[in-house]
């Protein structure tokens, strides 16, 4: 009980110190937990699930940026839904009046995605993907998979093939098991 009151009290602070963020979202789910020292530009483009943790010491700078449910990210997180615009003649990049090109970001049900991960624009994390630590996304991730690397590809699958149909059904993914199979094999 008491352990219970702490935690929600404990809760209560961490809402307290984003509340400028919670306000602004697009949506917001149960048990969102943002850590300590983080910057989010635009939270207005940002819709949250249930249960996404993210640790502490993030940069986010959204455009369309989704998160499913039951994820968890560990510390120095980087979201950048921009790029500089870099082709004008004879102007320097950082006097362009319309600087910047922008693309959506999409983190499925189920992902644990490792400390130092930078992910860009125009990028999808499937349900159930393992994000290595120090990692670069600037591609899709298929489900189900364990990838990382600079860049991020998909190294193995996460469970063996019949693990992987059971787990499909328990959790009512929205992948079939030969939408999985099709997605790992066209990454790699
Ligand atoms: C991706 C990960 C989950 C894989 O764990 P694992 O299955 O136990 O993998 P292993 O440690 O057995 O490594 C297998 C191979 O992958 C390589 N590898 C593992 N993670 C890597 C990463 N993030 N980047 C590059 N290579 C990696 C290993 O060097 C090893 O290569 P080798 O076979 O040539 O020796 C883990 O390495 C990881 O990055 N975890 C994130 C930890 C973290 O950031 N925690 C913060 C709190 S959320």
């Amino acid at each position: 009980m008491a352990k219970a009151i702490k935690a929600g009290g404990i809760n209560i602070l961490r809402r307290l110190r984003y509340f400028r963020y919670y306000k602004k979202f697009a949506q917001c789910g149960a048990n969102v937990i943002l850590s300590r020292n983080g910057l989010i530009l635009r939270p207005e483009q940002i819709r949250l699930g249930d249960n996404v943790f993210i640790s502490s010491g993030f940069r986010i700078s959204a455009y369309q940026l989704k998160f499913g449910n039951n994820i968890m990210i560990g510390p120095n997180l980087v979201i950048e839904c921009e790029d500089h615009i870099v082709d004008r003649v004879g102007v320097p990049m950082m006097n362009y009046s319309d600087s910047k090109k922008f693309g959506q970001v999409t983190i499925e049900n189920d992902v644990w995605i490792g400390a130092n991960v930078a992910i860009l624009k125009n990028t999808t994390i499937r349900e159930g993907a393992i994000v290595g630590a120090c990692s670069l996304v600037n591609r899709d991730i298929p489900p189900y998979c364990i990838a990382y690397g600079v860049p991020a590809r998909a190294q193995r699958p996460r469970f063996s093939n019949e693990s992987l149909r059971a787990h499909l059904e328990m959790v009512r993914s929205r992948y079939t098991f030969e939408e999985v199979e099709h997605y790992f094999q066209r990454s790699t």
